[in-house]
Formats: structure tokens, C-alpha cells, sequence
């Protein structure tokens, strides 16, 4: 268990649990909890016990309603924005991370809610959940990925409707475009999540992260380089 403010990071076994902690205001994403957050995949990084890490959203009502906008007028200048991002890029630290992560969405799932959900492998969503990306309206695009991570995920023309018609999706439509891998009653999402997490766990942690790694590299990459990373991650398997 730490100590954060608005991160509650548990290690439970195999598992990291990481929860935005800000119910309050339905886990906005504010700087402390980028902070806290990069601390966190730090991590599960580094930590080699940890084999997979699950992200949610403490309260009710949201999985996280995206930039704290309180922060918004009184964000840092350019140069120190720039300057942090540089020295905690989040989004970068998330993908680069071989080990999988699993979403547990329920409520609003908003801006860098529905843009963290994006940097985990698999979604796991309650039948409450709401998907949008209001930046449009707010005279910004996504700047945590969102624009190059959704529509990698679904259909380029419903990932620009979200982005430019700032629609809003509902779990059942979000579920039919692919957003999310699952819809489980509310009072269920923990539990299914808790079992998907140690299903992953109790097979070769190498093994895994091979897989993870073949996949999301492997489609960054023309297919013959990809097929090459296939056969070097499968081989380097067999000697272990
Ligand atoms: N940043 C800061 N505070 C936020 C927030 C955000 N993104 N989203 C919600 N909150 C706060 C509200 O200000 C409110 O705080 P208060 O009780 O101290 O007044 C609390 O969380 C509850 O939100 P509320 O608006 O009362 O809940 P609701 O159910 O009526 O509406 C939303 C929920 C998500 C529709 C609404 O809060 C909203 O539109 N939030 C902003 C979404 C957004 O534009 N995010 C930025 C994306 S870049």
C-alpha cells in the first residue's frame, strides 16, 4: 500500500492494483496524479514480483472524468509543460511497459480517463460505463495519446466522430465498436477483473510478456520485421 494522495497502488501477489483515488471529483486527472502515476508504472516496471497491474477508479460514478480542468486555467507555462513531459512522459512509460495491464471501467471513462484505458492491453467495462473525448469542446486535442491510441483500437471514422463530434458512447456500443473486450454487470467488475488478473498470472510470467510484446510491437512493424520478432521472442523462449 502506498502513500500517494490521489493513487492508491497495491500489491497483492502477482498483482499491482493501481486506483485513481479522487472520488470527489470523479478522479480527475490532475499533476499530482500524473506524478503518481508514473511513479506507480515505475513500478510495476521494475518490480519483478509484479506480473500484471489492473487500473480503476475509486467511487461510485467514474473510472476518470479526464484533466482535472481546475488546473486548466492555472496549468504551467509552455516551457515548464514541455519541460515535465519530458522528464515524466507518462503515456511513453505506459506503452513501453511489456508487462499487461487490465482495465476495470465503470461510470465516466472522459479525456485521459478513456486515454489511460487505451494505454492498458485488455478493457474490462461494468454496464454503466461512458466513453467520450471532450477536448474539442475545451479548445484542445487529446495530448495523452488519444489521438493515435483509439483510432489503433477502432474504426478510424467512429475514432473521429468521438474526436471531433465529441460524441459520447455508451458500454453496450462501445463494446460493438471494440473499444472495450467485455461488459460485466457493475457489482461484477472487480470480480471478473480479480480472476482475468490471476488467469494471466498463472502462466510463465516470460511467456506473457512475450506475447504482449509480439503483438504491439509486431504491429508498429511491416509484417516481414514483425514475423522476424515473432521468431526471435519464440526462440529466445526455447533457450531459456
Ligand atoms: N476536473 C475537475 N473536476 C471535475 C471534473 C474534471 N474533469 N469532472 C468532474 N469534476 C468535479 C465537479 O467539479 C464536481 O466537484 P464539486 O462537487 O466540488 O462541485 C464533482 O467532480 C462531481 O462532478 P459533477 O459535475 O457534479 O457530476 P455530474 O454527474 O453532474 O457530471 C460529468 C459528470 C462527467 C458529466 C461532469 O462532471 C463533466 O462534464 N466533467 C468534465 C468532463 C471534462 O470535460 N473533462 C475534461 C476532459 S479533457
Amino acid at each position: 500500500m502506498s502513500d500517494y494522495e490521489t493513487i492508491i497502488f497495491e500489491k497483492q501477489g502477482a498483482k499491482a492494483v493501481i486506483t485513481l483515488n479522487r472520488p470527489h471529483k470523479l478522479n480527475a486527472y490532475n499533476i499530482k496524479m500524473r506524478d503518481e502515476l508514473y511513479e506507480s508504472l515505475q513500478a510495476v516496471r521494475d518490480d519483478d514480483e509484479i506480473r500484471v497491474a489492473i487500473l480503476k477508479g475509486a467511487g461510485e460514478k467514474a473510472f476518470c472524468a479526464g484533466a482535472d480542468l481546475s488546473e486548466f486555467l492555472s496549468a504551467p507555462p509552455p516551457v515548464a509543460a514541455r519541460q515535465a513531459r519530458f522528464d515524466r512522459d507518462v503515456w511513453g512509460l505506459f506503452l513501453s511497459i511489456n508487462k499487461p495491464f487490465i482495465a476495470a471501467l465503470h461510470g465516466f471513462v472522459l479525456g485521459s480517463g478513456i486515454e489511460i484505458a487505451m494505454c492498458c492491453d485488455i478493457r474490462i467495462a461494468s454496464d454503466d460505463a461512458q466513453f467520450g473525448v471532450p477536448e474539442m469542446g475545451l479548445g484542445i486535442i487529446p495530448a495523452a495519446g488519444g489521438s493515435q491510441t483509439i483510432p489503433r483500437v477502432i474504426d478510424k471514422g467512429v475514432a473521429l466522430d468521438m474526436l471531433i463530434s465529441g460524441r459520447w458512447m455508451k458500454a453496450e456500443e462501445a463494446l460493438q465498436r471494440k473499444l472495450i473486450n467485455r461488459i460485466v454487470p457493475h457489482s461484477e467488475l472487480w470480480k471478473v477483473v480479480n480472476e482475468m488478473a490471476d488467469k494471466v498470472c498463472s502462466f510463465k510470467a516470460q511467456v506473457v510478456y512475450s506475447a504482449k510484446q509480439a503483438v504491439t510491437r509486431g504491429l508498429d512493424l511491416p509484417l516481414p520485421q514483425a514475423l522476424e520478432l515473432e521468431n526471435r521472442l519464440s526462440q529466445a523462449l526455447v533457450m531459456r
